[in-house]
């Protein structure tokens, strides 16, 4: 029995560019292919469409979407646009919940989507002159006066939103979608980064009072993180105009089991079976058994860890868990060993880490193939995988 007949495997080989949603075949594909938790499914219904809806608004906010690299991000914001701007498209999301709550901004938008590239112009620069770009496109002629004769930014953005308003009428929503936001800010010096941030909450604070919408993604958190100590003080200010959604390591797990890992009842019939015969040699394996199963042969503490290492380069876990299954279909599954995975590859092989718990006592003698050896970065294991999910 070889890897191959216990997945169904679809590889996942490349990041989502947004700007791509704005074809329309493009964006069909990326809205009927994205994988959604019933959990991720409410997340976003409490947390991105609450804020997006245009009727029954309470004090809406910019949404920022936080996630690692590769965590779908692009992705989802690829689908939500793609809604927002086509009802036709919702039809081919694919969970139910999200297609009810989906509704009420379901073409209901006109979308301009921004992917900031290596710029040195400021954040406004980029947003007023790309708006620019896509008014004129729709026929809205609107200037935003330069930076150094206005006192504030929000008036002129009303203006927009007047200009807007006149071609589409007072129901129509205008969501901007920024891409590789956090990326373009890692560049900026204090000053212009203050600049940026004052500029993003001018944004966020047009938000409350007109149809005005945006949705950025960043890969760690804005607020708390230590690369902005130096401007807390303008994140504050910028903080209580967005909201931010954390995609979470459970999210991603469900994305590999129906995505990367999927298998047939049978195939989980036969892993469960073969795995039945290591239970009493690993400690919560039993209790866990589903979880070993829908993962296989991933490690169940995969995900976690990986999104909490510290210590290695930036790296896509979907991407990594892919790449690490197509090097092992081929090899055979048998029944002196457990069969899965739990090193993280971090591009050094002295520097492996496992995912999972240290190997109980009941397993030290029992002789270990060489995958399954314990490979800790210095300075120290804790350190380099933050908390340790199982005991
Ligand atoms: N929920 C999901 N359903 C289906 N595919 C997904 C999902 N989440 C991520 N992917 C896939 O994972 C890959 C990476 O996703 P994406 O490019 O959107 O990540 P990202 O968070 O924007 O990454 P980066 O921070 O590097 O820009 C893509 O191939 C995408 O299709
Ligand atoms: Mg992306």
């Amino acid at each position: 029995m070889k890897y191959r007949d216990l997945i169904q495997f679809d590889p996942i080989e490349s990041v989502i560019v947004l700007r791509s949603a704005d074809d329309k075949k493009k964006a069909e594909e990326l809205v009927s292919s994205y994988v959604m938790s019933d959990s991720m499914a409410e997340l976003i219904s409490a947390r991105i469409i609450s804020q997006l809806r245009l009727e029954e608004v309470v004090d809406n906010k910019g949404i920022l979407l936080v996630g690692n690299y590769g965590t779908g991000k692009s992705h989802l914001m690829s689908v939500i646009s793609s809604i927002a701007a086509d009802a036709d498209m919702l039809a081919l999301a694919q969970n139910a919940q999200f297609k009810t709550d989906a509704a009420c901004i379901a073409g209901r938008f006109e979308v301009l989507r921004i992917e900031i590239g290596s710029t040195a112009m400021s954040l406004r620069g980029i947003v007023t002159s790309t708006l620019e770009q896509d008014l004129a496109k729709r026929g809205i002629v609107f200037k935003f006066p330069p930076a150094d004769q206005i006192t504030n930014n929000k008036d002129s953005l009303l203006d927009m939103m007047a200009a807007f308003a006149e071609k589409y009428g007072e129901n129509r929503g205008y969501l901007i979608v920024v891409d590789e936001l956090l990326d373009y800010l890692k560049t900026r010096k204090d000053t212009e980064l203050m600049a940026d941030l004052g500029f993003m909450r001018e944004l966020g604070e047009i938000i409350k009072s007109t149809r005005f919408r945006m949705i950025s993604g960043v890969q760690e958190a804005l607020f708390d993180n230590s690369a902005f100590r130096q401007v807390s003080s303008s994140l504050l200010k910028m903080k209580d105009r967005f909201e931010q959604v954390l995609i979470r390591s459970e999210d991603m797990a469900y994305v590999a089991q129906n995505r990367v890992l999927r298998k047939s009842a049978e195939q989980k019939a036969q892993i469960r079976e073969h795995l039945q015969k290591f239970c009493p040699l690993y400690q919560n394996m039993a209790d866990r058994l589903e979880d070993y199963v829908d993962m296989f042969p991933i490690h169940p503490a995969y995900i976690y860890t990986f999104q909490h290492i510290v210590t290695v380069e930036k790296r896509e876990v979907l991407k990594t868990i892919s790449e690490t299954i197509s090097g092992v279909l081929d090899q055979d599954v048998n029944d002196t060993k457990p069969g899965i995975i739990s090193t993280i590859p971090t591009g050094s092989a002295s520097r492996r880490i496992r995912a999972c718990a240290p190997i109980p006592p009941s397993m030290r003698s029992y002789r270990s193939p060489p995958s399954w050896r314990i490979f800790f970065p210095a300075p120290s294991r804790r350190q380099a995988i933050g908390r340790w999910p199982f005991k």
